[in-house]
C-alpha cells in the first residue's frame, strides 16, 4: 500500500467563501429573489477575475473540451479535475468552489462515488462536487450528502451521456422526455443537492422544474426561468468561433488575442520588439 500523502491544498486564508447552505437558502417560498451567478472555472487567474462576480465557480468537465481539446467530456479524469480545481481555490477566495465529478468516477456505486468525491475535496479543498443524472443517481446523491459531502445536481442535456443521446440538442421536446426530466429533477432534489444545474431545456419545462424543486435550479441553455445561470467562460468571452444560440457573447477574446499575437509577430519580424523600454542596461 503507497503511504504518498498529496500536499494539502493551498486555501487563501480568513476571506468568508459562499457555502453551499448558503445558496441553498437563497430559494425561500416565493423563490430566488436575486439569481445566483455561476461561470466556470478553469485556472488560478481566470478565478481570480471571476471570483469577485460570481457566487460559485464550477470546475466543469468541460475542460475536457475547452483546455484539452478533447472531442467530448467522456475522456477527462479525476486527476484533470484534481489539478484545475486546486488551482481554482487557490485564485478564488468569495466564491463557492464545485468540481465537476468526471465520467466514470460516480457511477459504479454509491461508494465509489464517495471514495471519488472525497478524493476531490481533499484535494482541491474546494466545497461541493456536481454530478450528471436523475432518478439512477439520487440514492448516490442521498449517499453523499448523509455523509458531508454537498452536492450540485445535473439533469436535461448531460453531456457526458452524449454517446447514449447521441448529440448535445436541447432536452425536453416530447412530452415524454419532459415528463422523465421533470421526474429526474425531482429525485435528485429530494435526495439532497443544494442546487440544480438544468441544461439545454425547454422554457416550460424549465419553468415547471424550478417551481417544482425546493432548490436553486441554476440554467445553461434552460431561459431565464431559472433561479440563477452559468456559462462556460470561454464561450462568453468569445475564445471560440461558434457562439451556441444559449450563449451571449460579452467579449470577442478570440479575436482580440489573435490581433494581439500579430501586432508581436510583426514587432519581432520588423526589429520593433523588443524596444528601448524592454533592455536591460547598465545604468
Ligand atoms: O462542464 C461544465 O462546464 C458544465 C456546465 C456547462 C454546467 O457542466
Amino acid at each position: 500500500m503507497s503511504t504518498f500523502q498529496p500536499d494539502p491544498p493551498q486555501t487563501r486564508p480568513a476571506a468568508k467563501r459562499v457555502t453551499a447552505p448558503a445558496i441553498r437558502a437563497r430559494k425561500g417560498p416565493d423563490g430566488v429573489v436575486t439569481p445566483i451567478v455561476m461561470l466556470t472555472a478553469y485556472t488560478a487567474r481566470m478565478a481570480e477575475l471571476l471570483d469577485p462576480h460570481c457566487d460559485v465557480l464550477l470546475v466543469g468537465d468541460s475542460l475536457g473540451m475547452v483546455i484539452y481539446g478533447l472531442p467530448s467530456t467522456v475522456p477527462v479524469t479525476l486527476d484533470m479535475m484534481c489539478a484545475h480545481g486546486a488551482a481554482v481555490v487557490r485564485g478564488a477566495s468569495h466564491a463557492l468552489v464545485a468540481i465537476d465529478m468526471p465520467f466514470g468516477s460516480y457511477e459504479a456505486s454509491p461508494e465509489a462515488a464517495f471514495d471519488s468525491a472525497a478524493r476531490v475535496l481533499k484535494e482541491t479543498g474546494a466545497a461541493a462536487v456536481k454530478l450528471e443524472g436523475g432518478e439512477a443517481i439520487a440514492p448516490t446523491v442521498a449517499f453523499l450528502v448523509a455523509r458531508g459531502i454537498p452536492v450540485i445536481g445535473h439533469v436535461g442535456l448531460t453531456p457526458q451521456a452524449v454517446n447514449v443521446l447521441g448529440g448535445y440538442g436541447a432536452r425536453g421536446r416530447s412530452e415524454v422526455e419532459a415528463a422523465k426530466i421533470a421526474g429526474d429533477a425531482r429525485a435528485v432534489a429530494e435526495a439532497g443537492c443544494f442546487a440544480l444545474v438544468l441544461e439545454g431545456v425547454m422554457e416550460p419545462l424549465a419553468a415547471a422544474i424550478t417551481a417544482d424543486v425546493a432548490c436553486p435550479t441554476i440554467g445553461i441553455g434552460a431561459s431565464p426561468a431559472c433561479d440563477g445561470q452559468v456559462l462556460v467562460v470561454d464561450d462568453m468571452l468569445g475564445m471560440f468561433a461558434r457562439t451556441p444560440k444559449f450563449v451571449k457573447r460579452y467579449e470577442d477574446l478570440g479575436g482580440r488575442i489573435s490581433a494581439a499575437a500579430a501586432a508581436y509577430a510583426a514587432d519581432v519580424r520588423s526589429r520593433a520588439f523588443p524596444g528601448e523600454a524592454q533592455v536591460y542596461r547598465a545604468n
